[in-house]
């Protein structure tokens, strides 16, 4: 099974005055829940596992938007870092892709691919999905069926965040970096109906937040 830092269910998190918080945010925010360092360097080490498993082939790396979008450039870098410093280095191509859900009367959820090259250009590539956060899992599931529909060589995908919620379908992305409780977390690109995407730690919000910028 892939292997996370888990971070339990009673983690308190860290005191927003330990950190620097944008000021536009102070009041709608409540912990600081992962500090910025610890992603960069979760994600380090995650760059690591996947040359390793990943590193022979042309690699297409495709970002989940929005919420991948950090996440995703700083992976890269990571990895393009090894690839200057290593014997061996691959190929890395990029593509940026959205997710559409709907939701039809049965409640079965379909997911459209929006945006990015055609699809068909995977065919035969090893392809890294790239999203921020897991959550049931339906959504990966369901664009995962989609690609391999055209045929890529190999298809692994790497999560930041997989949340523990009894709502999940039991699905587990190949790399995961941090297993987080049940709660709604923002920052990091992963955003509060579009807000707190500005902001470099993921952290819980307040409930003032949630008012705030509720829809
Ligand atoms: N935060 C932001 N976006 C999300 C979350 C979350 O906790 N879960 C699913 N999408
Ligand atoms: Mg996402």
């Amino acid at each position: 099974m892939s292997s996370s830092l888990e971070i339990p269910d009673d983690e308190k998190g860290y005191d927003l005055d330990l950190f620097c918080i944008p000021k536009h945010y102070e009041n709608d925010l409540e912990r600081v829940f992962i500090p910025h360092g610890l992603i960069m360097d979760r994600t380090e080490r995650l760059a690591r596992d996947i040359m390793r498993d990943l590193g022979e082939h042309h690699i297409v790396a495709l970002c989940v938007l929005k919420g991948g979008y950090k996440f995703f450039a700083d992976l890269l870098d990571y990895i393009k870092t090894l690839n200057r410093n290593s014997d061996k280095s691959v190929p890395l191509t990029v593509d940026f892709i959205r997710l559409k859900s709907y939701s039809n009367d049965e409640c079965t959820n379909s997911v459209k691919v929006i945006g990015g090259d055609e699809l068909s250009a995977l065919s035969g590539k090893n392809v890294l999905i790239v999203e921020d956060i897991v959550e049931t899992g339906k959504t990966m599931q369901t664009l995962l069926s989609i690609l391999n529909g055209y045929n890529p060589k190999m298809v692994k995908v790497v999560s930041l965040l997989v949340k523990r919620t009894p709502r999940s379908s039991g699905y587990r992305p190949d790399y995961i970096g941090f297993e987080i409780p049940d709660k709604f977390v923002v920052g990091y690109a992963l955003d509060y109906n579009e807000y707190f995407r500005d902001l470099s730690h993921i952290c819980v919000m307040s409930e003032q937040g949630k008012q705030k910028y509720k829809v």
